[in-house]
């Protein structure tokens, strides 16, 4: 019998799955909807075209599924912040659903969000920010000898990913033994962030979810028996007053999960903006100071998270736009961060842009990233380092692969030589 309904379920699945590509194919070659063609294609590397299209049709333009989709800054910046839109409808239920893929409160509203939120944010203080530092320049600095030696190497594989996963092991307490897994698992549930894909990726992710789950089940015991002054440590001390146990395992998820690839693109994103414009690139070599400068420019001009999603509580009308109660509605960051009426020159690469922190690329209001304050930290050394110890740095000469997502945007292989 339950063999029968996973069959059924199974089949629903494949049905809808492989129906909704089709769908999208058709409203990107037959219907030459911008919104849609992002999927395909060069604009998977560069969607920056396609949002002009979009941004000369009107504040908002309806995607294939007919949501309000907008790249304008000042709309997004406006939903964004407002207590009147949330990443679910007002009336549904927030806490955990115990849903496959449950990312805690970063789809929760107020007042679940507001408790979890608060129980992790001491760990992004000014004060663990001094003390990530170390570990950070550590990782960055045993990663570049590595690939000084090699002359050659993947930008992603070989540098880009171990250096977050290296720091969120160390904020939640992973130990050595389980980081392997830890990471492996992480990625296979990261790649849930641009869709499923198949029925075999679907099977695959619940494998890995199933996989973390113990990890950190097995880490809840460890830190229960062992406290140490990492964030597992402290959730388990707050089970049963401000976290139910059905919670901490979606909230350590989404830990992992938004610090990972949103990181890991934002490295592979900036070093190929830099490579792409020799003359920024030289400008950090004569002066590694400006890193921090790059960031801001980096996040701006070809943001890791691309999109995000608001449902609206109430009926209302946004510049001349009816937005109905519990509509969803579509918010282009990527695009958001070309808006000619905020961004002097938008598609301009420039690493010494005054106003380039007012990017949207962290979100904004109460779902602002809680990790900026460490994804800033991580990315300056990062452009810092690259900068003083690898001047010559050059693209090798082979294709760069791109990520088939509309969320997570930036290569997923980017082969590059030392000298
Ligand atoms: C360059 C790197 C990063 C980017 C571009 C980024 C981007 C974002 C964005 C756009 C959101 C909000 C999505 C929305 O409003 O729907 C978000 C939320 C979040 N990010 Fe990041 N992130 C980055 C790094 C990190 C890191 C390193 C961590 C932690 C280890 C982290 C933890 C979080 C958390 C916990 C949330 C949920 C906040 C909430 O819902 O209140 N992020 N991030």
């Amino acid at each position: 019998m339950a063999d029968a309904t996973q069959l059924k379920q199974t089949v629903r699945f494949a049905t809808s799955l492989y129906a909704d590509k089709g769908a999208r194919a058709y409203h990107a070659f037959v219907r030459r909807e911008p919104l849609s063609q992002l999927a395909y294609g060069h604009r998977l590397r560069d969607p920056y075209p396609n949002y002009e299209v979009v941004r000369a049709r009107g504040p908002f333009v309806r995607n294939r599924f007919g949501h309000p989709t907008s790249v304008d800054h000042a709309i997004c910046n406006e939903i964004l912040r407002s207590r009147r839109f949330g990443p679910r409808a007002e009336h549904e239920a927030s806490g955990p659903g115990g849903e496959e893929g449950d990312l805690s409160f970063l789809t929760y509203n107020p007042p679940d969000h507001t408790r979890l939120r608060r129980l992790v944010a001491p760990a992004f203080g000014p004060r663990q920010m001094r003390g990530y530092r170390g570990l950070i320049e550590q990782t960055v600095d045993d990663l570049l000898d590595d690939v000084e030696e090699r002359g050659s190497f993947d930008l992603v594989s070989g540098f880009a990913s171990p250096l977050p996963i290296a720091v969120i092991s160390r904020m939640m307490g992973i130990p050595d033994s389980e980081t392997e897994g830890f990471a492996t698992y992480g990625a296979a549930i990261g790649t849930a962030l641009s869709g499923v894909t198949s029925l075999r990726h679907a099977a695959r992710l619940m494998q890995a979810s199933r996989a973390l789950t113990d990890v950190f089940t097995r880490l809840f015991e460890l830190r229960r028996r062992e406290p140490h002054d990492d964030v597992i440590s402290h959730l388990v001390a707050a089970q049963g007053e401000s976290i139910t146990p059905e919670e901490m395992v979606p909230l350590c998820t989404l830990l992992l999960l938004a610090g990972f690839e949103t990181t890991v693109n934002a490295i592979g994103n900036g070093v190929l903006a830099l490579m792409e414009h020799r003359d920024q690139w030289e400008r950090l070599v004569a002066d590694p100071g400006l890193a921090g400068g790059a960031v801001e420019e980096v996040l701006r001009f070809d943001a890791p998270v691309q999109g995000t999603s608001r449902v609206s509580f109430d009926d209302t009308v946004i510049r001349g736009t009816p937005i109905g109660r519990d509509e969803l509605v579509q918010l282009r960051i990527g695009g958001a961060n070309r808006d000619p009426t905020v961004f002097d020159q938008p598609d301009r690469f420039d690493i010494t842009r005054p106003n380039a922190a007012e990017h949207l690329a962290f979100s904004g209001g109460i779902h602002y990233c809680l990790g900026a304050p460490l994804a800033r930290l991580e990315l300056a050394v990062v452009f810092g380092a690259l900068a003083r110890r690898l001047p010559q740095l050059r693209r090798a000469d082979r294709p760069v692969r791109y990520r088939r997502s509309l969320v997570i945007h930036g290569p997923a292989a980017l082969p590059m030589r030392v000298r």
